[in-house]
């Protein structure tokens, strides 16, 4: 390994997603040095309740995420509470102190897009975003390949809620028993909003489309709730060899961007009809580069603390700016 200096992590977050990365850090922590050409270091994690019992390796913690803004030894911020406040401001705090910030918050990405990728330019810092769109599949990595070409859609599965809902209600349960099901395994939230109507969805399709280099707001994805479709219209699909996926898609004719998220009918045979949970299939059509189509885990803490740690270590190997300027 070469002798540069050490990098400094710090995690503002630690529930499901940033307990892995602190687990994994734990567990693999020569295997991490190695790929990042350089020691990396997990400095401290902040939290909203220090008393509540975690499987988060021995990282310290700390109720003030300012304990590690403020922390000279701390280059890289990893934020991973999600939601625009506090996280807004955290990430231009880090930013104005000079650090990186790497994060999975779709929601934040997807509204503050312009504000965030700003102060990442005006610090000369990165701000990297692999694991907010289907977790540990490199959707993103992939669309800032497609420079080249005209990109004409990008369509897919971007909620394994959803997945996981449609794929039961094909096999004869009602919405309300996949539903339960869904919150039983873990899939979904008390609150499933987010995921049934769509929102959750929008906030990815939004980040794919605005790395494609093209305008885009969640408030102007169109939104079909799951709620609404019956167990008779899975019935009928299934009849016709065909089955019912909740997709996000944006079609991009143009300087033009029609965005939705909504149940559609799909092949029963095709990587959308197959999937069954939190399994995400995202596919790009382009000019140059035709069709092309990613598939992997999109949820969990282990796959998303992949995406989040491939971030980090692509800055502590100098990897090119990632803020979209
Ligand atoms: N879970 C997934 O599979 C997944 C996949 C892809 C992307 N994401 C995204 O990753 C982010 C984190 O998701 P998650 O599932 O890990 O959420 P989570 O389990 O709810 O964890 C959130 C963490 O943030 C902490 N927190 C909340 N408010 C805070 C504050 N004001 N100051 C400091 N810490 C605070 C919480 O502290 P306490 O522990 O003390 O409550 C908790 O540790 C979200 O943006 C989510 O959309 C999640």
């Amino acid at each position: 390994m070469s002798r540069q200096r050490s990098l400094g992590i710090g995690l503002l977050g630690l529930g499901t997603v940033g307990s892995a990365v602190a687990r994994t850090f734990a567990e693999r922590s020569r295997h991490l040095d190695l790929a990042a050409g350089r020691p990396l270091r997990l400095v401290a994690a902040a939290v909203r309740d220090v008393s509540r019992p975690r499987e988060a390796g021995d990282v310290p913690i700390t109720q003030d995420p300012f304990a590690i803004l403020d922390d000279p030894s701390v280059d890289i911020v990893v934020e991973v509470i999600g939601g625009v406040a506090p996280a807004h401001d955290l990430h231009l705090a880090a930013f104005e102190r000079g650090k990186h910030v790497v994060t999975a918050n779709k929601e934040l990405i997807a509204k503050e897009w312009d504000v965030l990728h700003q102060a990442a330019r005006l610090s000369k810092r990165q701000l990297r975003f692999e694991a907010s769109v289907a977790a540990a599949v490199p959707v993103i990595a992939g669309a800032r390949t497609l420079g080249a070409s005209h990109p004409r859609a990008v369509r897919g599965l971007l909620n394994g809620t959803s997945t996981f809902i449609c794929s039961r209600m094909e096999s004869g349960a009602t919405f309300d028993d996949a539903l339960l099901e869904a919150q039983r395994a873990g899939y979904a939230e008390a609150d499933p909003t987010s995921d049934i109507d769509g929102l959750d969805a929008a906030y990815k399709l939004v980040i794919l489309v605005r790395v494609l280099g093209r305008p885009a707001h969640p408030d102007d994805v169109q939104r079909t709730s799951l709620r609404g479709t019956t167990l008779a219209s899975f019935q009928a699909a299934v009849a016709r060899g065909r089955t019912i996926r909740s997709l996000a898609i944006a079609e991009l004719d143009g300087g033009r961007v029609r965005a939705r998220v909504g149940p559609e009918e799909v092949a029963a045979a095709s990587l959308e009809g197959g999937a069954s949970g939190p399994t995400n299939v995202v596919t790009f059509e382009t000019d140059l580069a035709g069709t092309l189509t990613f598939r992997g885990p999109g949820a969990g803490g282990p796959a998303t603390a992949s995406a989040i740690l491939g971030d980090v270590i692509a800055i502590a190997r100098g990897g090119a700016s990632m803020t979209g300027a």
